[in-house]
């Protein structure tokens, strides 16, 4: 048998097992794992001695040229691919927006012309639906045999994404008989909305009102309401960027309940603080995201729900704006400040660096947590998420001791800042190889613009109890 690469003396890491092999590339797709293959005719060779091999990334959370807050995420789909593609990740799933007025369908080809041309690594998308009409709600099924298997509704927002309980409850439904999987920001917007014109009046217009105007218990109340009406809907409901214990509470006591509810943390929420907000002058801007990072002793309720498996995925919710001239709109007024903030890169390094490394989730955690999860989820395993004969060959090889310090000069999102700039982690990347050609190569970007393909997914596999 020939290969085209050959990986060898490595030890594979999957949700499952760590163990030592060979593994053989042929096309795009794995095509032998053995303790010892013949390499001898292979096109390349790489010696991973010493090295874990590990699935591609698959961030199921990112907005890559997304028109939000009067302006547009700094990353498109070329910049945003190749730093996911820096830092592991070799599948990502964006947001096609649904405008009021348009069909389902405006928004899939939108994105489509976005991410066609440009996009490294492969691509899916989830369809953000504001307007559901009875012509949408048919279209949802036209939407899901496309491939497009999943719906994220706003209960925050008003006036631009929100929706109300109604129209998520027919959403929900109709995801029982067309196979969808609703996925849920769960703030309470009405009392955010109340609380951030109350502060405005006040005259407390800086960035660390955004936080203090969208308290934790605004999403706890949200949390528990979608899954209460996805329960009566009969149906499964994915819970997106869950930032807070009092959210996370909801999951748990639904899952306990035997409830089908999932969701999904971030690295900022599990890195970063309240205590950001207060840094000096406009720089709290930085961390305006929503929900807004929490106070700290929340870390620790979200590392153990992501170690007992109440938070089954982290994504990354990859938003991100330049201070200058984006974040800058919100000066004298935090609610102008566009929400959100780069992480696409720095997902598995800060993981491995702040979750397995300390001990609080093992290496196969990990892997499950950053792709074969994320996958099953979003229907697209076993093509994807796992390292098996006949997967496509989406992987990293991941250096366990290598260092590196974090900043906007190292990093290769195209943002002028960076939330964890200067903090030292352990574990990076050292070649990454998407549809069996290697794209990252030490610190050199080596694909093509373009070569990454739109994934047609399946349904979810949550159901069958992740
Ligand atoms: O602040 C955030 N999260 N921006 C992106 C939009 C969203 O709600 O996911
Ligand atoms: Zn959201
Ligand atoms: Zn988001």
């Amino acid at each position: 048998m020939r290969f085209d690469t050959v990986i060898r003396n490595a030890t594979v890491v999957t949700a499952t097992d760590s163990y030592r092999a060979d593994v053989g590339v042929g096309g795009d797709r794995v095509s032998a794992i053995a303790a010892q293959l013949p390499a001898d005719d292979a096109g390349r060779i790489i010696d991973a001695t010493g090295l874990l091999l590990i699935p591609g990334g698959i961030d199921v959370h990112t907005h890559l040229d997304m028109p939000f807050g009067g302006t547009t995420s700094a990353d498109d789909f070329e910049t945003g691919t190749i730093a996911a593609a820096f830092g592991g990740t070799t599948t990502l799933i964006d947001f096609a927006i649904q405008y009021k007025g348009q069909s389902l369908r405006q928004a899939f080809d939108t994105w489509m012309k976005k991410a066609h041309d440009k996009a490294v690594t492969d691509y899916a998308f989830h369809c953000i639906i504001t307007d559901l009409g009875s012509a949408q709600l048919e279209e949802m099924g036209q939407l899901i045999r496309d491939g497009v298997t999943s719906f994220k509704l706003f209960m925050a927002y008003p006036g631009v994404f929100m929706v109300d309980d109604q129209t998520i409850f027919r959403a929900l439904k109709r995801t029982g008989t067309n196979g969808g999987l609703v996925c849920m920001h769960a703030e309470n917007g009405g009392v955010i909305d109340e609380l951030v014109k109350e502060a405005l009046r006040r005259g407390d217009t800086a960035p660390k009102y955004h936080a203090l105007t969208r308290p934790p218990r605004a999403e706890g109340e949200a949390t528990g309401r979608a899954i209460a009406l996805a329960e009566l809907a009969g149906v499964p409901i994915y819970i997106v960027h869950l930032s807070a214990a009092h959210a996370l509470e909801k999951v748990r006591e639904a899952r306990d309940m035997g409830l089908p509810a999932y969701a999904e943390t971030c690295p900022q929420y599990l890195f970063l603080s309240y205590d950001n907000y207060e840094e000096p002058g406009f720089d709290g801007a930085k961390y305006v995201m929503s929900p807004p990072l929490r106070e700290k002793w929340h870390q620790d309720v979200l590392w153990k729900g992501l170690a007992k498996n109440d938070l089954q995925v982290i994504s990354t919710d990859h938003c991100p704006f330049c201070m200058a001239e984006q974040k800058e709109l919100g000066k004298g007024d935090f609610s102008k400040i566009p929400n959100g903030a780069p992480g696409i890169e720095t997902r598995l390094t800060l993981v491995h660096d702040g979750g397995v490394r300390p001990g609080r989730i093992s290496m196969t955690r990990f892997v499950e947590l950053c792709s074969t999860t994320p996958a099953k989820m979003f229907g697209l395993f076993p093509r994807k998420g796992t390292i098996a004969v006949g997967s496509d060959a989406d992987i990293v090889v991941f250096d366990p001791e290598k260092s590196a310090t974090l900043g906007v000069k190292t990093l290769h999102m195209k943002v002028d800042y960076n939330p964890y700039e200067g903090r030292s982690v352990k574990g990076s990347p050292a070649v990454v190889i998407s549809g069996g050609q290697v794209i990252i190569d030490g610190d050199r970007f080596v694909g093509k613009k373009g070569s990454g393909r739109f994934l047609s997914r399946g349904p979810s596999q949550a159901p069958s109890g992740l």
